[in-house]
C-alpha cells in the first residue's frame, strides 16, 4: 500500500516508520521545507528515542520518501494519514487551520478514490466537516472516505507505543474502509474497536481528559497528605493494587504538561461550552494543575524564607523525561516566578534548552549537573530524567551551599538523600 503521511512532527514521523515496518511505501509530506530537508538528511527536528535509527533504516531502504508538495505526490497514493497539529487557540478551542488546509489540498488535487485517515486530535464532529471541506475543494466528485483513527502515542516512548498499542480505534461510516485499515494493522495484535467517527474522536479526548483528571486527583490529595503528614506515594501504591484503580498516572508532582493533555482538555471544555454545558470535574482538574507548580514553589519558599538573593538549581526543563518538548512544561511556569522574586536560577536539562523568550541575566544553563548545583541554596527537580535519579548525590552535596532538595516529581530516593544530609521535600510526602 502506498501511503502519504501529511505532517511529519512526532506523530507523523512515528506513524510513517510504523507504516514502513508494516510493509507500506510511505511519503512524508510537510509544508515546512526546512523540516523536509532535515529529514532527508536523516535529522529529526525533535528528540524521540529510537526514532532516528528506524527512520534512517527505512529512508535508506527506499520505504520512506519525503516531499513538501502534496499535490505532486498524491496521484501515486491511495491512502493519506493526516498527522498535522491542532494547537490551542486563545479560547481553548483547537486550531483547525492546518487540518483544513491539507484536506482542501487533497480535495483540489485528487484524481481518484482516496482513503483519508485522521490521526490528528480533532474536535468531535470533525469527520463531517472534513468531508465537507474536501468536497468544497474538489473539481470533480471523486469518491473518498474519511476515517477517524486517533493515536495514543506518548512522547519519549512513541516508537514502543506505535508498535505495541493497547487498542486501535477506527471510527468509520464505511465498513469497507474500516476493514482496509484493520487489515493494515492486522499484525499489531491488539483489540480493535470500530465505532462511528464521532465516537472515535470522543474516545481520544475522553482518554486524555481522564488521565489528566487522575493526575490532578492525586496532586490535590498530595497537598492534603502534606498537611496530615501522610505519604501520597504509599497512598497511591495502596490504591493502585486495586485493579479497578491501577497504579498508572498516580504519581504526584508539579503537574502535567506537554503537547496533549493541556490542549486536549481545554478543547474538550470548549466543546462542552459550545453545547451549553460545563464539565465541572474536568475544569477542576485544570484548576488543580494550574496551581500545582505554585504549591511546589510555596513549599520551597517556606523552606528558604524568601527567594530574594537565593541561588536555586532547576533540574529538568522538558515536560517529562526522554523528550526535548517544552510545551506547557511546569518548569517554564516555575522559572519566571523564581526570577521575579529575586532568585538566581541555574538550570540543567540533558537535552532541552532554555527558550529564547525566557533569557535573563540571572538565568543560566549549565552542561553538567555539578556546574548547575555549584553554590546553590536549593535544588528543585522539575523533570525526573534518569541522569538525576542516577546522579552522585553524595558528591553533589559538597558543591552546594545549602542542602535543600525539593523533588517536584517524587522521583529521588528520599531515605538515601536524607542519610546523605539533604533536607529533602517532595510533593505530598508528608514532611
Ligand atoms: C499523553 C498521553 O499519555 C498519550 O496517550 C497521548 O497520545 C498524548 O498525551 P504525553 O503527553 O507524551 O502523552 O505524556 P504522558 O506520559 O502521558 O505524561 C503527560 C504529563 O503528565 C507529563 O507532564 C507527566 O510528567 C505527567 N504525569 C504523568 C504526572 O504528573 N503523573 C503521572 O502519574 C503521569
Amino acid at each position: 500500500m502506498n501511503i502519504i503521511v501529511a505532517g511529519v512532527g512526532y506523530v507523523g514521523t512515528t506513524t510513517a516508520v510504523l507504516l514502513a515496518e508494516l510493509g507500506c511505501k510511505v511519503t512524508g509530506v510537510d509544508v515546512n521545507p526546512d523540516k523536509i530537508a532535515a529529514l532527508k538528511n536523516g535529522q529529526l527536528p525533535f528528540y524521540e528515542p529510537g526514532l532516528d535509527q528506524m527512520l534512517k533504516k527505512h529512508y535508506e531502504a527506499g520505504n520512506i520518501a519525503f516531499s513538501s508538495d502534496l499535490g505532486t505526490v498524491i496521484t501515486d497514493h491511495d491512502v493519506i494519514f493526516i498527522c498535522v497539529g491542532t494547537p490551542s487557540q486563545a479560547d481553548g478551542s483547537a486550531d483547525m487551520r492546518y487540518v483544513r488546509e491539507v484536506l482542501s489540498e487533497i480535495g483540489a488535487t485528487m484524481e481518484s478514490y482516496k482513503l483519508i485517515v485522521m490521526k490528528s486530535t480533532v474536535p468531535i464532529g470533525t469527520q463531517v466537516l472534513a468531508e465537507q471541506w474536501i468536497k468544497e475543494a474538489q473539481h470533480q466528485p471523486y469518491a473518498f472516505d474519511v476515517i477517524s483513527n486517533p493515536e495514543f502515542l506518548r512522547e519519549g516512548s512513541a516508537v514502543y507505543d506505535a508498535f505495541h498499542p493497547d487498542r486501535i480505534v477506527i471510527g468509520s461510516k464505511s465498513a469497507e474502509a474500516a476493514t482496509k485499515l484493520q487489515v493494515l494493522y492486522e499484525t499489531l495484535n491488539c483489540p480493535v474497536l470500530t465505532t462511528t467517527p464521532a465516537t472515535a474522536e470522543m474516545i481520544k479526548y475522553a482518554s486524555n481528559a481522564f488521565l489528566a483528571t487522575k493526575i490532578s486527583f492525586i496532586n490535590e490529595l498530595a497537598r492534603l497528605c502534606d498537611a496530615l503528614h501522610v505519604s501520597i506515594t504509599d497512598v497511591a501504591a495502596g490504591m493502585g493494587y486495586d485493579p479497578r484503580i491501577g497504579m498508572a498516572f498516580l504519581r504526584a508532582g508539579i503537574g502535567y504538561g506537554g503537547s496533549c493533555f493541556p490542549k486536549d482538555v481545554r478543547s474538550l471544555l470548549h466543546t462542552a461550552a459550545k453545547q451549553g454545558m460545563s464539565l465541572h470535574l474536568l475544569q477542576q482538574a485544570v484548576n488543580v494543575n494550574d496551581t500545582q507548580y505554585k504549591y511546589a514553589l510555596h513549599r520551597l519558599r517556606d523552606l528558604l524564607g524568601t527567594f530574594q538573593g537565593k541561588r536555586i538549581a532547576v533540574l529538568g526543563l522538558s515536560f517529562k523525561p526522554e523528550t526535548d518538548d517544552l510545551r506547557e512544561a511546569p518548569s517554564l511556569s516555575i522559572i519566571p516566578v523564581l526570577l521575579t522574586e529575586g532568585a538566581v536560577v541555574q538550570v540543567h536539562d540533558p537535552i532541552a534548552s532554555i527558550p529564547d523568550g525566557m533569557r535573563a541575566d540571572k538565568l543560566t544553563q549549565h552542561p553538567s549537573i555539578e556546574d548547575t548545583l555549584l553554590d546553590v541554596d536549593a535544588v528543585l527537580l522539575c523533570t525526573e530524567w534518569n541522569a538525576y535519579i542516577q546522579a552522585d548525590w553524595e558528591k553533589l552535596l559538597t558543591v552546594m551551599k545549602g542542602s535543600i532538595m525539593m523533588d517536584g516529581r517524587n522521583a529521588l530516593n528520599r531515605e538515601r538523600l536524607e542519610a546523605l544530609g539533604y533536607q529533602y521535600v517532595g510533593i505530598g510526602l508528608g514532611n
